[in-house]
């Protein structure tokens, strides 16, 4: 773990910071980035995928309008895109996004999801992206600015982050009939709390989780919010939601283990019915 800070404190503090100061990253804190992009952790399925951190340029934040992203980014010191070979499995780009996010949330610089269909932009060219793959995402970063914080706050009102649903929304156990109790998820509490708190596109929280009545599997779910279902369809924006189940999987993944619960991913569908509407299987943790 390339983490100094315990991965729950990391969790907890990170929140979408969109006005910088001007203050550059510093050298060193670049190369502890750098290093981590140069050979970024492998996805749960797989996919073959590459970052870059580069600095703003003027117009970039600008820039940005039109990408299928929103809010207003003020000053970024720079930006952390991606690019991933076109299969259709964005959870990993959420999966290995989200943890680059923990560690520059670890060095003390704030940042921002920016999702949306970056491949025809001047972002994309910053890392020239081919044919082959897809730029579904980017991150801002620099250092916070605490007297520009009210446009966050505007944002914070239209988003609503740091507002949540409750447990019994969104977790189960053994069928989506029963809500899951903290004292059934036993030791995995914590791992689905932080599930709970983390960053999605439009705040819409879209992952349910159903815990199996051995309390040590768990099956994850995207369940699909009516304007993205179109968006992707239509074939106008990345599938952010399964991107948003990957940021899920990342943040269960790292507690589980911070806690001392081994496993790992497969794709053990239990075939649960009834499943309640516009929601799909993505992948099982499988404690080991
Ligand atoms: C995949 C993804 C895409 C996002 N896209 C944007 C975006 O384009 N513009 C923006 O301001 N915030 C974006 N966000 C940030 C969310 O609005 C934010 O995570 C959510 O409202 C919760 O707030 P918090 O991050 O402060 O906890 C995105 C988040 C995710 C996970």
């Amino acid at each position: 773990m390339p983490y100094m800070t315990p991965i729950t404190d990391l969790i907890a503090r990170r929140t979408s910071v969109r006005a910088y100061t001007t203050q550059l990253i510093e050298p060193d804190k670049a190369a502890r980035l750098n290093a981590f992009l140069a050979s970024p952790p492998a996805g749960p399925f797989g996919t073959p995928m590459r970052f870059t951190l580069v600095t703003a340029k003027a117009g970039d934040a600008e820039a940005l309008k039109g990408l299928g992203t929103y809010g207003q980014i003020k000053h970024p010191a720079g930006f952390i895109i991606g690019a991933m070979a076109a299969t259709n499995t964005p959870e990993d780009f959420g999966y290995v996004m989200e943890q680059i996010i923990l560690l520059a949330t670890d060095l003390g610089l704030g940042t921002c999801w920016l999702g949306g269909s970056f491949q025809q932009s001047r972002f994309a060219e910053k890392m020239a992206v081919t044919p082959e793959e897809t730029a579904p995402a980017a991150i801002s970063i620099g250092y916070p600015a605490e007297r520009l914080r009210f446009r966050d706050h505007l944002i914070a009102f239209i988003a609503k982050p740091r507002q949540r649903v409750p447990w019994d929304q969104i977790f189960f156990y053994d069928t989506f009939a029963a809500p899951l109790s903290q004292a059934q998820a036993g030791t995995y509490a914590t791992a689905f709390e932080m599930v709970r708190i983390a960053p999605s596109a439009n705040n819409k929280q879209p992952w349910r989780l159903v815990m199996a009545a051995d309390q040590r599997t768990v099956h994850f779910y995207v369940q699909r919010a009516p304007f993205y279902a179109k968006q992707v369809n239509a074939g106008k924006m990345a599938d952010l939601q399964r991107m948003d189940l990957g940021i899920a999987m990342c943040h269960f993944e790292l507690t589980a283990r911070e806690s001392g619960l081994a496993g790992q991913w497969q794709a053990a569908d239990p075939g649960l019915t009834p499943t309640p509407p516009a929601t799909e299987y993505v992948a099982s943790w499988m404690p080991s």
